[in-house]
């Protein structure tokens, strides 16, 4: 037993060691400043005694010259209480415990005589047995007072409860550390969340969105790898794996097969996995949490966390910081699907929208396609992201919507058109814009439908917008819609060679049309050529699914 607590001691004191000279140097401070502290309290000096070398720790110049009577020696062993030890009728020592931060570090021990003058057997023959001369023992025992035995048991019981309170105080103290700790990790985990859902943005791939979930989730959990498996078609299968797994994405397979069984609302979380038979089969694995990413009851994926650093183990913190990061990402890739499917409705019905104005102008079959094509390759030109040429793709498509509301006989008429024929027709981007506004999902369509008809010199229809007040993407809208229309046959006339079309164009740059947009068109004017040739209104850009999602993308 007392070797046990020899060998405690040791190991606190190695602890206290290993953390710096430094550290062990305010070890040290602290109990000198015990010392005096207990000199002031009691009115007797004390010195430290070492329980683990049986031998006394002089303090630098701090405390009493010590001096042990063997009687007392016995009794210097780690303790927690303050106790009082009789040494024959004329002395007593007081024996203080020394902690530091909760643990045992020595014994503050301190003389009381039973009167004054009182010259004690115990002392005179210890010095003696030590060789000290007469004067300095004399002079060591002047520093002695005497207290009655009433007053020196109130003496250690106040010292007792001294003790206890700073036995408090360190404990409180500890648990506020322990509370600042968890109050930053928990801080550190809702930084962590919150980057992601500010990360939720629907052009986000899973695969980037994971990556960063892995970047996050390695600062806050100490574990050797972490890994996200997307084995859904949403997500694109992917494996992203971060630190050193110890093995691939099979292994993963084989141990997710592994707990078929497990009730999946909870994280799986396995510790000393090599002590169980789970360990033969994977070698080097220590300890996991697995999750699985789903959204409702739909599984796309999983999160795992394996081999803990420090021979420590994962506990509920790190499984609901896994089951977080999992339900962000199973609601992501749910958004996502949507997302899709609802882009594809649009499609589906922006497709039957431009089929009913096919069959009702078969002229004109294929020009939206066409100038929806054409408006894209310039848009993209002039530096437009991804969302922006979606949507003027789409507004190419919807631009002459509002001709279903004309009258046919106008519409199909061969030959030049009268003044109310004309007025008609230049109803018709008004028409298409009061058709589509009520349509939430194609409100990013709206300006193209209205404004592809005004002319950047005022002279336009509906509104008589000039220059700039006219949306950009009608701007771009207006020149594909012109370079179509004047390259089209119709039944009164032949398309214009490409070489009058662009001729046209040069003179109209900065009149009729945008001169950013007409240049833009002569950067990208092969591109352009080549759009038209290929297309072909029988097959349609619109025909087939693919090619649906194709063309839009
Ligand atoms: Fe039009």
């Amino acid at each position: 037993m007392i070797s046990q607590s020899v060998s405690d001691n040791t190991l606190r004191l190695q602890k206290l060691s290993q953390q710096g000279s430094g550290h062990l140097s305010s070890v040290e401070t602290q109990c000198a400043q015990r010392l005096e502290e207990l000199q002031t309290y009691t009115g007797t000096p004390f010195f430290m005694w070492d329980v683990d070398r049986a031998h006394p720790n002089e303090l630098d110049g701090h405390g009493m010259r010590p001096l042990v009577p063997e009687s007392l020696r016995r009794e210097l062993t780690e303790q927690q209480e303050v106790r009082r030890i009789s040494l024959g009728t004329e002395l007593s020592a007081i024996l203080v415990p020394l902690n530091f931060d909760g643990d045992f570090v020595g014994l503050a021990v301190g003389y009381v005589c039973a009167h004054e003058s009182s010259r004690p057997t115990e002392l005179v023959i210890t010095a003696a047995m030590n060789n000290w001369p007469e004067d300095e023992f004399n002079a060591w025992l002047g520093q002695i007072p005497a207290c009655s035995r009433t007053m020196l048991d109130a003496i250690v019981k106040m010292l007792n409860d001294h003790n206890m309170f700073e036995k408090v105080e360190t404990e409180l103290n500890q648990s506020i550390l322990q509370l600042d700790q968890q109050l930053e990790q928990t801080y550190e985990e809702i930084s962590l969340l919150h980057r992601l859902t500010s990360n939720l943005h629907i052009s986000r791939s899973p695969a980037d969105l994971g990556a960063l979930c892995l970047e996050g989730v390695s600062g806050l959990v100490p574990a050797a790898a972490h890994l996200i498996w997307f084995n859904d078609a949403v997500a694109d299968e992917s494996f992203i794996v971060h630190g050193k797994l110890p093995f691939d994405e099979f292994g993963l397979a084989r141990l997710v097969a592994q707990f078929e069984n497990h009730n999946w609302t909870k994280p799986l979380v396995k510790n000393y996995v090599q002590e169980t038979p789970l360990g033969r089969d994977f070698p080097g694995l220590e300890n996991f949490i697995l999750v699985p990413i789903t959204e409702a009851s739909h599984r796309s994926g999983w999160i795992l966390s394996c081999n803990m650093g420090h021979n420590e183990e994962f506990g509920t913190i790190e499984a609901n910081l896994l089951k977080s990061i999992a339900t962000i990402l199973g609601t992501h890739l749910r958004n996502i699907q949507l997302y899709e499917e609802i882009q594809h409705l649009i499609l589906s019905f922006v497709q039957s929208l431009v089929s009913t104005l096919d069959a009702k102008d078969p002229y004109t079959r294929g020009h939206s396609e066409r100038v929806a094509l054409i408006a894209r390759r310039i848009a993209e030109e002039l530096g437009w992201t991804n969302e922006e040429l979606e949507n003027i793709y789409l507004s190419g498509l919807l631009h002459d919507l509002g001709k279903i509301g004309v009258d046919d006989r106008v519409l199909r008429k061969e030959g030049p058109l009268d003044q109310d024929e004309f007025a008609q027709i230049q109803q018709h981007p008004m028409i298409g814009f009061t058709i589509l506004k009520r349509l939430k999902n194609l409100h990013q369509v709206l300006p193209g439908v209205r404004s592809h008809h005004e002319s950047f010199d005022g002279r336009g229809y509906p509104d008589g917008l000039q220059g700039e007040e006219i949306p950009l993407m009608a701007r771009i809208l207006a020149v594909a819609d012109s370079y179509d229309a004047m390259g089209s046959d119709r039944p009164y006339r032949s398309g214009m060679p490409l070489k009058k079309i662009e001729s046209i164009l040069k003179s109209g740059s900065g009149k009729q049309w945008d001169k950013q947009v007409i240049e833009a068109y002569f950067s990208v004017r092969e591109d352009i050529v080549r759009i038209c040739q290929e297309y072909s209104p029988e097959r349609g850009i619109l025909s087939s699914d693919a090619q649906v999602k194709e063309a839009y993308v």
